[in-house]
């Protein structure tokens, strides 16, 4: 029997997952070119012309990984009638997790209070948002979920060497996420395309403890250590080379062309990057989004946080077909294809009920936790008191 790609089996589905809200968060504080050349040995002109950055976000101490995507999660759930407790899963994209467990996904899950969601992150770096997107969609069209968030958060920031001027000037923090529903009616993710090289594993990296080449040198005070590495012009290349093919297999996939394409949306890594993919595609650049002037590359939350503003500014409507694509650290590579079926933000009725007992949710679990932390804390005493 001639061997079918899952994705071809899985456009037989009859259930359709839709993305029905999306939000995004930002941190407040944004670093300019100028500031950064006042610490390393580098110019708003080579920055600008090199990669198309202006200024990125930097998080604070506030501002954690899931800090920030639990907002975004809060403000695409706003957008819809949905309540945290119908929500059945719940997937962080992130290369900077708060801890290896518990998840940044299964902290989020609790403060927003999705009490009957399973919750996990998912490590494919910059790819990370995309393939999050799909095992979300697959597992809404074979009928086992209904609703799942989907969240692409980072600060790079703590992650980052700020002596080397070849990543430092390049990536910031922010989060991104998108709600997805079940629907009879056809549209939403229509295909995907996952890939990954592990053998261009060494030109993307952030090792930690456990990484072979920080257990055969000495681990404390390894400067590598959970620092983030990167050669810049091979990753380059391998992003210029897999954009164009990537995007084509998601279209045909999908049974589209690329000139039924309205707005590709790709992972915000370099506009250099972003040029090259106009051209392999044979595409005006203008059907590309680009914010990284404002954002820089912000890894696995650059995806959502450009959909949010592409939304924003009307360059997406109902019926439109989108292509996302993302590329970066595995090496992994994935692209979709999305009909958008959804008015434009504002016209979706959102319930005021819904809107205040999501509000009153969010209340009750500070409150619960505080609450918690307070008990356990009674409680410790308590042991000690036994000890003695
Ligand atoms: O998100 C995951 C995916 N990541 C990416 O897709 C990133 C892909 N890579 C890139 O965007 C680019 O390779 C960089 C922006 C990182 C670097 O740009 P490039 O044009 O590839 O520069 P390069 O590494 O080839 O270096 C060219 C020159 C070198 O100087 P010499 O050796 O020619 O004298 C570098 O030392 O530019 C120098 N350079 C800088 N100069 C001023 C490198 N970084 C800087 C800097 N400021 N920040």
């Amino acid at each position: 029997m001639a061997r079918r790609k899952g994705n071809e089996i899985r456009q037989q589905s009859s259930i359709y997952a839709h993305i029905v809200g999306w939000g995004m968060q930002l941190p407040k504080k944004a670093l300019t070119n100028e500031a950064i050349a006042a610490i390393i040995d580098t110019s708003d002109e080579w920055i600008k012309a090199r990669t198309g950055i202006n200024e990125r976000r930097i998080a604070d101490e506030q501002e954690t990984t899931a800090w920030l995507g639990l907002q975004a999660a809060k403000n695409a759930l706003a957008l819809t009638n949905i309540l945290p407790g119908d929500v059945d899963l719940v997937i962080v994209a992130t290369s900077t997790p708060e801890n290896i467990f518990p998840s940044t996904a299964s902290l989020i899950q609790h403060w927003l209070g999705a009490k009957s969601a399973g919750a996990f992150d998912l490590s494919a770096a910059c790819s990370g948002f995309v393939y999050a997107v799909d095992m979300a969609a697959q597992a809404i069209r074979s009928g086992s979920i209904e609703i799942a968030i989907v969240i692409g958060t980072e600060t790079m920031s703590r992650v980052l060497d700020w002596q080397d001027r070849g990543t430092c000037i390049l990536f910031g923090d922010g989060a991104g996420a998108v709600v997805l529903q079940a629907a009879r009616e056809e549209g939403g993710v229509l295909s995907s395309v996952l890939r990954s090289d592990g053998g261009g594993a060494d030109l993307l990296a952030i090792p930690t403890l456990n990484s072979t080449e920080i257990r055969s040198t000495e681990s404390i005070g390894n400067p590598k250590l959970h620092k983030m590495y990167m050669h810049g012009s091979e990753v380059f290349r391998f992003a210029t080379r897999v954009i164009g093919d990537s995007v084509r297999e998601a279209c045909r996939l999908a049974g589209i062309t690329i000139d039924d394409v309205k707005l590709i949306i790709p992972h915000q890594a370099n506009e250099r990057i972003i040029q090259a993919a106009a051209r392999s595609l044979d595409v005006e650049p203008e059907r590309f989004m680009s914010n990284l002037s404002n954002y820089g590359n912000t890894s696995a939350a650059s995806i959502p946080l450009a959909l949010c503003d592409a939304v924003h500014e009307k360059r997406i409507n109902a019926g439109d077909y989108i292509v996302l694509v993302g590329f970066g650290g595995g090496l992994t590579w994935a692209s979709m294809a999305i009909r958008w079926s959804l008015p434009q933000p504002g016209e979706v009725q959102v319930s005021r009920m819904a809107e205040n007992r999501r509000r009153i949710g969010y209340w009750l679990v500070k409150w619960r936790v505080r609450f918690r932390r307070l008990w356990r804390f009674l409680t410790w005493r308590g042991d000690d008191d036994l000890d003695s």
